[in-house]
């Protein structure tokens, strides 16, 4: 049973690397957690999980070069699939083939979290949202993100993908975040999961290459994902319906 979900946003930098491994350390208490890279083009999440040294990673895998099994890494309670960081992996790699990388790992484990592309303007960026079964939004409280985040939810509809719930990031004051939050739910379908403030610790988290959850889990930033983590509910979906599916999916032509 399992279901995949894409840590999305539109804008770059609101802080998607860091809510899907937040997220990913919170849901592994109690379920198995695959966290995947799937912004192949601008990958992040080896510099958050300490592993920007390793040599397979899904760059690897999309080109044909290497079995999925070799771009696994046990990191934090989580298997993590690093994506790597050079033009010539991302040149070789194939962006349809992550189809079957999800669809065979779907069979391995709980909660599938992609780490999705900033933008939804080529195929490689959009298939995250296409994929999984929910979309969770990661948004700044600036109008800005939310009519990025409002673009997010229209394509996710537009390929039966459901709102899981919103993320407010880098919040610098709870009170004044409350009314953009309230007004914010009338426009997405999902509730929010949590407002995580701006924060040094997170900032350190990231030099540190750790994710924020082993780093400083006691800090405001942690508790509120954890929160986040405990307001989701995973659906048991069969293993073998995810995977069809991905095998299945058509993935939108742009330019
Ligand atoms: N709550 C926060 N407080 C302080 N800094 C944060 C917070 N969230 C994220 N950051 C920092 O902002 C930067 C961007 O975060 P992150 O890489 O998670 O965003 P992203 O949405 O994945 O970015 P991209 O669109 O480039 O993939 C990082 O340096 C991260 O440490
Ligand atoms: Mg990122």
């Amino acid at each position: 049973m399992v279901e995949a979900f894409a840590v999305a946003s539109g804008k770059g930098g609101t802080g998607k690397t860091t809510s899907t491994l937040a997220l990913g350390m919170a849901l592994a208490d109690s379920h198995d957690v695959t966290v995947i890279d799937a912004d192949t083009g601008m990958a992040n999440v080896l510099f958050h999980a300490g592993l920007a040294d390793v040599e397979t990673t899904l760059h690897e895998v999309l080109a044909g070069e290497a079995p999925v099994e070799a771009a696994v890494y046990d990191r934090f309670g989580m298997d993590v699939v690093p994506c790597g960081t050079s033009l010539a992996g991302f040149e070789r790699a194939d962006p349809t083939r992550l189809r079957e990388v999800v669809a065979t790992l779907a069979a391995e484990t709980d909660v599938i979290l992609l780490d999705s592309p900033a933008a939804l303007g080529s195929r490689s960026a959009v298939l995250p949202v296409v994929l999984a079964d929910r979309v969770i939004v990661v948004l700044q409280p600036t109008v800005p993100s939310l009519s990025d985040g409002l673009k997010v939810q229209e394509y996710a509809r537009t390929y039966g993908t459901g709102v899981a719930g919103i993320l407010f990031n880098r919040v610098a004051d709870d009170e004044d975040v409350a009314a953009v939050t309230t007004k914010a739910e009338r426009y997405f379908e999902g509730e929010t999961l949590a407002t995580v403030p701006e924060s040094d610790a997170v900032r350190a988290a990231r030099r540190a290459g750790r994710p924020l959850l082993a780093h400083a889990p006691g800090s405001t930033p942690a508790g509120r994902y954890r929160e986040a983590a405990a307001e989701l509910t995973v659906r048991d979906i069969a293993s073998d319906d995810v995977a069809d599916r991905f095998r299945n999916a058509v993935i939108p032509e742009q330019s």
